[in-house]
């Protein structure tokens, strides 16, 4: 059951605004149409008026054009936006997109980090504050959130995911709508939402970027379309189509889903944008015979909007002509641009106030994006209580690693001209003004020069302790950036074993967008912090965490596997015939390597915390339910006890997961249904509640026409603090 998610109205479908949209289409001519219908991308914010190529203006000024991408500023935005509504026939203003992914001025942990969270909250902030910024500046529209789910942790996009799971990643979703839309699309502070890739472009063969994505019916539906149907349940005016097939036909094409699932399964009335030349990759893919054929088909399937691409406009009314498009799809394509802009309230205030332009990070924006990082940050290892930093007793600190005093820790999809975010060394040494805080940075991010490494050998031998920053500079992730190695680049690695070897205690504070295999280095050292890409407070939320000043309580959203020859590797796997059993490793015929231990190195759901939690026996309140009932609504409550028993307070994500043991179709060995980031102060002992409802034990079937089936038999419902959660009680379906 969603967790109390706020009912937010889905953008309200008016009278008012069906009425305008009637007499607009009754006014416009064919080519006008079609130009609503095309969206251009504006040569990137090179000032007033030299923005673009020209072609955005002369379009505009036809009024054979919809939308603008990449225009940012309010004078900009303005510039543009007043050729469409003063000098174009019908004066039909223009929405503008942008890539506002994690932020805009203020850059907020990647995606991937906020999932780590288990706390939608740090996505809503990160949504409105994205949000304000963006509108003021002329944006109403952001290509956000990208709710792939996805196995592959070669995928460079993973880093703008939120993860392996499918209910962490609708709650996402949730938040992340919510946050950029608020209730009311056409306030000065919120922008439109945009779920993509629509779908399953995570699930891209060998993580290889764009490629084949082959899936059964069971699992378009079980894993890859319910973050998407979250987000149109919390009212995403907008949907974008994925750059992959599904199952031979390209998503950008693909009327079963497009139309079928999207449009009449969900009642998705907003508008579908096709992603960059989307439309006309139909070619190269193999679907689309010449662009004319791939307008067609994309226009036919349900795409409404062309980014980039024109076979809309340079092939429609020929198409419409011939019969070959039809008048009533057109027509639809068109309204739903035109509700998208009336929902906006484009029409009734076309510009954007240039005094009011947010044009930098506010002291408030800062602080929030500081305390979702700090949120979002995975304790992996801890021994001997290394962290926190013992700010008193430590004298000298030695602060080494190329990301040590860098401020390349965005991540992907950070806008170009946001600010770079504040570096590790400087806010160490603001955090601990009493200790020498020396500095080396060993080895570059990348890359074979080991010169450093002596210097950073002689530093960390002549401090008291070390924090070592390592890990993925932002390039290497995020679109297109594939990975077949997902260890730490250049000689990352021999830096760590270096100064572990110095004996002196090391934390390593680790830094990507993705997965990373952590090789035995990782039994050199005392601690181990994923922070992810954290933003433009990283070096502020990292120190908040190194010294206690935060309690690390984020879990991790994806699993990290041994090698990356285990991938994919994933948590809500089946079990397989031949199950690999740690009790009996010997065992050979069974579902395993033989070059590496079995299972991940840390398991989704983990994370450390600074103190330690005990968890009960889950209970339920009642053992038996029957499908009817399931059916009609009724739940089934799952209470278990959480104590604090170390002497720090602290959070605790209480993970549900539930198992069918015997289906008509497998299901997954866990399956989050539920969690919850609570509080405790040390000692404290508290009572966590869950409801188990129909859509958390059923499934889908492999029936194409979309059946969502309940059976009877046995639920296990498992709680615990990671998806290795063992206690369990049974549910018995009747
Ligand atoms: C890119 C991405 C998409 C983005 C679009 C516009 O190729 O796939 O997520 O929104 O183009 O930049």
């Amino acid at each position: 059951m969603n967790q109390g998610e706020p009912a937010m109205p889905n953008p309200a479908r008016t009278d008012e605004h069906e009425a305008r949209i009637a007499g607009l289409l009754g006014r416009m001519t064919v080519e006008e149409k079609f130009g609503q219908l095309q969206q251009l991308a504006w040569a990137w914010n090179t000032g007033p008026g030299g923005g673009s190529t020209g072609a955005v203006e002369a379009a505009a000024r036809k009024g054979l054009l919809g939308s603008v991408l990449n225009v940012v500023g309010a004078a900009n935005s303005n510039a543009v936006q007043r050729i469409a509504v003063e000098e174009s026939r019908l004066g039909i203003p223009l929405v503008f997109g942008l890539d506002v992914i994690h932020g805009f001025h203020t850059t907020f942990p990647i995606p991937l980090a906020q999932a780590a969270a288990f706390d939608p909250e740090v996505t809503r902030t990160d949504g409105e504050v994205s949000a304000a910024e963006a509108r003021s500046n002329g944006i109403h529209w952001t290509f956000s959130p990208m709710v792939d789910v996805t196995h592959e942790p070669r995928w460079g996009r993973i880093a703008e995911s939120p993860g392996e799971d499918p209910y962490l990643a609708a709650r996402y979703a949730v938040a992340k709508v919510h946050g950029y839309q608020g209730d009311d699309l056409s306030a000065p502070d919120r922008v439109a939402a945009c779920a993509k890739h629509f779908a399953a472009y995570g699930g891209a063969e060998g993580g290889r970027d764009y490629n084949t994505v082959d899936v059964s019916e069971q699992r378009l539906r079980n894993l890859y379309l319910p973050p998407f149907e979250a987000a149109v349940e919390a009212g995403a005016a907008t949907v974008m189509a994925a750059f992959n097939t599904v199952s031979g036909v390209p998503a950008h094409a693909n009327p079963r889903t497009l139309t079928g699932v999207l449009k009449d399964g969900w009642g998705f009335d907003g508008v579908v944008v096709s992603d960059w030349t989307g439309v006309q990759e139909l070619i190269a893919h193999g679907s689309a015979a010449d662009e004319a054929e791939a307008g067609r088909l994309a226009l036919s399937a349900g795409v409404d909007l062309e980014m980039v691409s024109t076979t809309f406009v340079d092939h429609g009314p020929a198409l419409l002509e011939r019969g070959e498009l039809s008048r009533e799809r057109l027509d639809d394509a068109v309204a739903r641009v035109l509700r998208l802009k009336l929902r906006l309230g484009l029409f009734e205030r076309p510009y954007v106030e240039v005094s009011a332009e947010i044009t930098a990070p506010g002291v408030g924006a800062r602080a929030a994006a500081r305390e979702v990082a700090g949120r979002c940050m995975v304790l992996l290892k801890n021994d001997g209580g290394a962290l926190p930093l013992d700010a008193t007793a430590l004298r000298t600190l030695a602060v080494l690693g190329p990301f040590a005093d860098s401020g390349d820790l965005l991540g992907t999809w950070a806008l170009p001209g946001a600010p770079e975010a504040v570096p590790v060394l400087r806010s160490l040494r603001e955090a601990l003004p009493h200790a020498v805080v020396t500095h080396a940075p060993g080895v570059p991010a990348d890359g074979s020069d080991v010169s450093g490494l002596p210097e950073a050998v002689a530093t960390a031998t002549a401090a008291d302790a070390v924090v070592l920053v390592v890990g993925e500079p932002s390039e290497i992730s995020g679109e297109a950036a594939v990975r077949s190695d997902l260890g730490l680049p250049g000689h990352q690695e021999e830096l760590i074993r270096a100064v572990a070897a110095t004996g002196t205690p090391c934390v390593v504070v680790l830094v990507g967008g993705r997965p990373l295999t952590i090789g035995d280095w990782a039994d050199q050292v005392q601690a181990v912090v994923m922070a992810w890409h954290p933003g433009i407070e990283a070096g502020p939320a990292v120190a908040d965490v190194l010294t206690g000043a935060v309690v690390p309580g984020g879990k991790l959203p994806v699993t990290f596997p041994r090698t990356v020859g285990q991938v994919p590797l994933y948590y809500n796997h089946e079990r397989t015939g031949r199950p690999y059993d740690p009790a009996v490793p010997e065992e050979k015929y069974v579902s395993k390597y033989l070059d590496v231990q079995d299972g991940p190195r840390f398991p989704f759901g983990y994370g450390l915390s600074y103190t330690t939690f005990d968890l009960g026996e889950p209970a339920l309140s009642r053992e038996r339910i029957s499908v009817r009932e399931l059916r009609e609504g009724a739940t089934v409550e799952v209470t278990v006890r959480v104590r604090n028993t170390g002497d720090r307070d602290g959070e605790e994500v209480v993970q549900l997961y539930v198992r069918d043991p015997a289906a008509s179709i497998v299901r997954p060995v866990r399956q989050l249904r539920g969690f919850q980031r609570v509080r405790l102060a040390a000692g404290e002992e508290r009572a966590v509640r869950f409801t188990v409802g129909a859509e958390d034990i059923g499934f889908w079937t492999n029936d194409p026409a979309g059946v969502f089936t309940l059976e009877p038999g046995e639920i296990h419902l498992h709680t615990g603090n990671s998806s290795h959660a063992r206690a369990h009680r049974t549910l018995r379906i009747t």
